[in-house]
């Protein structure tokens, strides 16, 4: 269970960071949202063990800390007012903001039988063992049996300890044997009570004594019990604790000296069940000793709490994902990039240091900075087959050479086209007497490139809606989707290039059959323009980010195609998560820096070329559309809404705001911007016409509603603020539409030889 209840969290976090980048608002977002998931979906979740055992040791503030988290997890299961639970777990300064206007929902939407769920779940948390190591309890002189304390403390350790609720109840019991004439057995009477009310045995066969084996001997007799046993409790003498954990396999540098005061510190190491490897060792407490300083006991409670709901993230991040195959790939970006730059470096050329090849700070900028990809060999800002993550080919066409940075999408292929090499990537090669098939094929069909600048709907920002199911949760896949940013461009309406099966589920758009984007009505239109696309969509790109943008495009304005260019910005400019106007662009701003984006532009696209803006989103449509619908979590989407913006982490304040006023004020911000897109076409620019294009949202939403499917299925099910894989589809049917219609010159000539392209070479 624990599991969902991570996934859930650092889903949403990533969410959010990806969204908001900053981190506290989404930790109190994320609590309330799995805790209101967690009770929507009646599963019992046991925290208390994971959370107790990062309580502080010693005496003075752990029984607080335990108390204060047992009400957490007593309110969890008494199905209290999430906001309130995390709260009082210190994860949410703002009490003000509410996700749950009521509570509880009455029901929770089992996944909509058309959201495809049916991966497998992983399970993790069933598949390990547990030994506890327990010193002894407290004694009457230093060589002597129990005292009243001692004795108050076995007869604790069976009830309140290893009861099968705080720590999992044993199936074997150990405990030291002294063997000497002074010593009274002070480990064995420490189980007893535990042996009587479990029905097991004490296994008291093994001391520290070498006669018995020594620490080694018992360290050997626990690891084979474990075969058969799940979770073994130990009571042992506590100068010996150290000696037999470490023979039992745990790192001596884990190891602090254990104080001759402490009776309390209970060791835990856990295994996979299967290999009996060690998987972990941590410290927790019994939590026996008594302490009336309860404020400091409540902090650390806080405390505890939320650094757990943060290291769950960042285990997740670093721990989750190494499938075998994979095994000896690097888990992140960073490593990753250093790791493929050494490989190049010691295979191919030393001498080669310029940017752009084997030298890795300036890859990690060009990754980080100008979103090109991470497996680029001879940095022509294309990636090999194969590559698809990581900025690679899911976002820009397959580079068919790597090794050679004049072969890639795009290359015009005048001067290469005798060889009948396939220097621009596109599949079509070789020739015959009358010359190469490029030449032949392609040479009067005036063929482009597809080039997208934008923002999160230009990439396809989308989080899976079984993510936030926990009936159906999985995360087999999650790797992949977060080396995509989230996004799915290769799914997106103006790059989209995928099988459907390999995108979100898509409602069903009349008129279209799978995925269609302006790329893949270019390549309808004409053969040659195959594999030439470039999405270069970053979460949260806003026009004053457009430089980068526009930097990070790939043309060459000689060796080059032209190419059919958007710059598509449709939100961020309005949108963010800041209460009030301030922080939205004004048209002077927007003026300046579009002007300055275009003339990079002109300084990269060859002539011929066209830049597209499409107009900004319609915020009012949009909330209009959404906020009475049910959210997946039993919410609305205009709880969701407010929610969000009460914490300041909203993707958009202005349109997604209960306050009509703040709505409508918002969309007149975005109108004043169109008005600046439209100023533009009166620019002149040497290598590209620009064009405004007015989308007719409201006609749009319309005449998808006509065909008889509700207009929600153009909205992404998790946000309640993109647009969904129908939403893309639709958005790609009448961009291109338009173009056809108005701007047919835009799209470069209809090429006679498709048929004969094809039978050579896709079949
Ligand atoms: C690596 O690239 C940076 C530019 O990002 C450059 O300043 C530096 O000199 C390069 N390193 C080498 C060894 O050429
Ligand atoms: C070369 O191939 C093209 C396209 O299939 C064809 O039209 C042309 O006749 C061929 N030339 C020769 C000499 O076979």
């Amino acid at each position: 269970m624990f599991v969902y209840v991570v996934v859930g969290l650092w889903l949403l976090t990533v969410q959010a960071v990806l969204v908001t980048g900053n981190t506290n608002p989404e930790i109190c977002s994320a609590c309330v949202i799995v805790v209101g998931l967690v009770q929507q979906a009646e599963l019992s979740v046991r925290f208390e063990n994971i959370l107790k055992s990062r309580c502080p040791d010693g005496r003075v503030a752990q029984p607080a800390c335990f108390a204060g988290i047992d009400e957490l997890v007593l309110a969890l299961e008494a199905k209290a007012v999430p906001e309130d639970i995390c709260l009082s777990a210190g994860l949410c300064t703002n009490p003000e903001c509410k996700l749950f206007k009521t509570w509880p929902v009455k029901d929770l939407p089992d996944p909509l039988p058309d959201w495809p769920t049916t991966r497998h779940r992983h399970t993790l948390e069933e598949d390990q063992k547990t030994i506890y190591i327990n010193r002894h309890g407290e004694k009457k002189w230093s060589l002597g049996c129990l005292n009243d304390q001692g004795q108050a403390r076995a007869a604790y350790i069976a009830t309140n300890v290893y009861n099968g609720e705080n720590f999992l109840a044993p199936d074997a019991i150990f405990a030291c044997q002294y063997d000497d004439p002074i010593d009274c057995e002070r480990c064995k009477e420490t189980v007893t009570p535990l042996s009587e009310k479990t029905g097991l045995p004490i296994v008291f066969d093994y001391g520290y004594r070498l006669v018995l084996g020594g620490n080694k001997g018992a360290a050997k007799a626990m690891k084979e019990k474990l075969k058969t046993a799940d979770t073994i409790v130990v009571a042992w003498e506590h100068n010996n604790i150290n000696p037999l954990t470490e023979a039992i396999g745990v790192d001596s540098s884990l190891l602090e000296s254990w104080p001759d005061s402490d009776y309390d510190t209970i060791y835990t190491l856990k295994f996979d069940a299967e290999s009996l490897e060690l998987l972990s060792f941590t410290k927790s407490a019994e939590g026996f000793n008594g302490g009336d300083e309860k404020k400091v006991g409540e902090s650390a409670m806080k405390s505890v709490t939320k650094t757990l709901f943060i290291d769950m993230l960042d285990a997740l991040t670093w721990n989750a994902y190494s499938s075998p195959e994979d095994s000896g790939l690097p888990k992140i970006a960073l490593p990753y990039l250093a790791v493929a730059n050494l490989k190049a470096l010691a295979s191919g050329n030393l001498d080669d240091n310029e940017c752009g090849r084997f030298n890795v700070t300036c890859r990690i900028d060009a990754f980080a900075n100008y979103h090109e990809p991470l497996a680029d060999r001879d940095g022509d800002v294309f990636s090999p087959e194969g590559k698809g993550v990581l900025r690679g080919t899911h976002w820009r066409g397959v580079d068919c050479d790597d090794k050679d940075e004049t072969i890639h999408p795009g290359v015009s292929g005048k001067e290469e086209k005798a060889s009948g090499e396939d220097v621009n990537c596109n599949g079509i090669a070789g020739g015959n007497e009358t010359g190469s098939f490029e030449s032949i094929f392609c040479d009067e069909s005036d063929s482009r490139g597809v080039i997208i600048l934008g923002d999160s709907a230009t990439a396809h920002f989308h989080v899976p809606p079984d993510w936030l199911t926990a009936k159906s949760l999985d995360f087999d896949d999650v790797l992949p989707k977060v080396l995509d940013e989230l996004d799915y461009p290769q799914c997106s309406w103006g790059t989209g290039h995928a099988d459907l099966e390999e995108c979100p589920y898509q409602h069903p758009v009349p008129g279209i059959d799978g995925v269609f984007s302006i790329y893949e009505g270019m390549r309808q239109r004409n053969r040659c323009n195959t594999n030439d696309y470039q999405n270069i969509g970053v979460n949260g790109a806003r026009i004053t980010a457009s430089m980068n943008l526009a930097k990070s495009l790939q043309r060459d304005t000689v060796r080059d195609k032209p190419a059919l260019v958007w710059l598509s910005l449709m939100g961020n400019d309005v949108c963010n998560g800041h209460v009030g106007f301030d922080h939205m662009t004004t048209p002077e701003t927007y003026y300046d820096k579009a002007i300055e984006t275009l003339k990079v532009l002109d300084t990269k696209l060859p002539p011929g070329s066209f830049v597209v803006t499409p107009g900004m989103f319609d915020g009012v449509l949009l909330y209009d559309t959404m906020h009475a619908q049910q959210h997946p979590l039993g919410t609305t989407y205009e709880a969701l809404y407010d929610f969000m913006n009460c914490l300041e982490e909203s993707p958009c304040w202005g349109w997604l705001n209960s306050d009509a006023s703040v709505r409508r004020k918002t969309q007149e911000i975005a109108n004043s911007l169109n008005e600046v897109s439209r100023k533009l076409e009166e620019e002149e620019f040497e290598n590209f016409k620009f064009l405004f294009y007015e989308v007719p949202w409201k006609q749009m939403f319309a005449e998808y509603s006509k065909s008889g499917e509700p207009v929600t299925n153009l909205i992404e099910k998790v946000d309640g603020f993109h647009p969904s894989q129908a939403g893309n589809a639709l958005f790609a049917q009448n961009f291109f539409g338009w173009l056809e219609r108005e701007h047919e010159e835009s799209l470069g000539g209809l090429n006679p030889y498709n048929e004969e392209i094809d039978s050579i070479f896709f079949n």
